[in-house]
């Protein structure tokens, strides 16, 4: 891709762009370039509207191409009590957006599976995910919450979680509910991928764009190292790339 990955300097990385457009680009290549670099990498994954623009330019450029068809690729996080199928659940969406078009096959890609089968026990969904995740990820890409929450580690979570079963708050579910018919149809309950599992990852990829998000980054990357932010855990983590676009980066020193 036209645009480097950038380089990796072993203290968090933060690289400021313009707009939503060119952090979507650095995140492109950061994903295309661990995959061209490792084929049969593992890749963990986020939903949420940050990596459309980074997913659909990969789209653009690789669909056809062969590029991800060894990639295992692993979610962060899905509701409890939707089906795979169902268009809203986490697996789904990664699939519509990303791992169909790429011709990632629906059998590498991998999620918690919580409230089917075996895993109407909720704590045997969240063991197994676990389990599957070993000693971590290649690259996670990450988004973050208004409240600086990680995946669906909500403030006050310990930095050592393992994959769990959270309560959604409410300000998670009003913000997730464009996703949804109504906004009580918003699960109440999600599993996701622990601090702890997290930062079991090789490289940690969070972006961050928008005005609403500033006050979130700043507290990550300038405020205490505490569990009110889910996000400065981040801190603690050999090899981290922050991309912010400016207006994310608004209220950093
Ligand atoms: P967003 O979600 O990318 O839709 O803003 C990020 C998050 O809440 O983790």
């Amino acid at each position: 891709m036209e645009h480097p990955a950038p380089a990796v300097t072993g203290e968090p990385q933060v690289v400021v762009v313009d707009d939503a457009a060119a952090a979507g680009r650095i995140v492109a290549a950061t994903i295309s370039d661990t995959v061209r670099r490792a084929p049969t990498c593992r890749l963990g994954l986020a939903t949420g509207s940050t990596p459309l623009p980074a997913y659909r330019l990969l789209v653009a450029e690789l669909r056809g191409t062969g590029a991800f068809a060894r990639v295992q690729a692993f979610l962060l996080d899905e509701y409890v009590g939707l089906a795979a199928t169902d268009p809203a659940s986490y697996r789904a969406t990664i699939r519509r957006e990303l791992t169909d078009e790429l011709g990632v096959p629906p059998a590498s890609v991998h999620a918690p599976d919580p409230g089917s089968g075996r895993h109407a026990d909720l704590d045997a969904a969240c063991a197994d995910y676990e389990r599957l995740l070993g000693d971590g990820v290649d690259l996670q890409l990450l988004g973050i919450g208004r409240n600086g929450h990680l995946g669906f580690n909500e403030p006050g979570t310990p930095f050592d979680t393992t994959t769990h079963v959270v309560t959604l708050s409410d300000t998670t579910r009003a913000d997730n509910a464009r996703f949804f018919p109504t906004p009580e149809a918003v699960p109440t309950h999600a599993v996701t991928q622990g601090l702890g599992t997290i930062r079991r990852a090789r490289h940690l990829l969070l972006a961050a764009t928008g005005a609403a998000k500033a006050d979130a980054v700043a507290a990550a990357l300038e405020g205490p190292l505490d569990v009110s932010c889910p996000a400065s855990a981040l801190r603690l983590h050999p090899r981290v790339t922050v991309v912010l676009d400016r207006a994310a980066a608004g209220a950093l020193s």
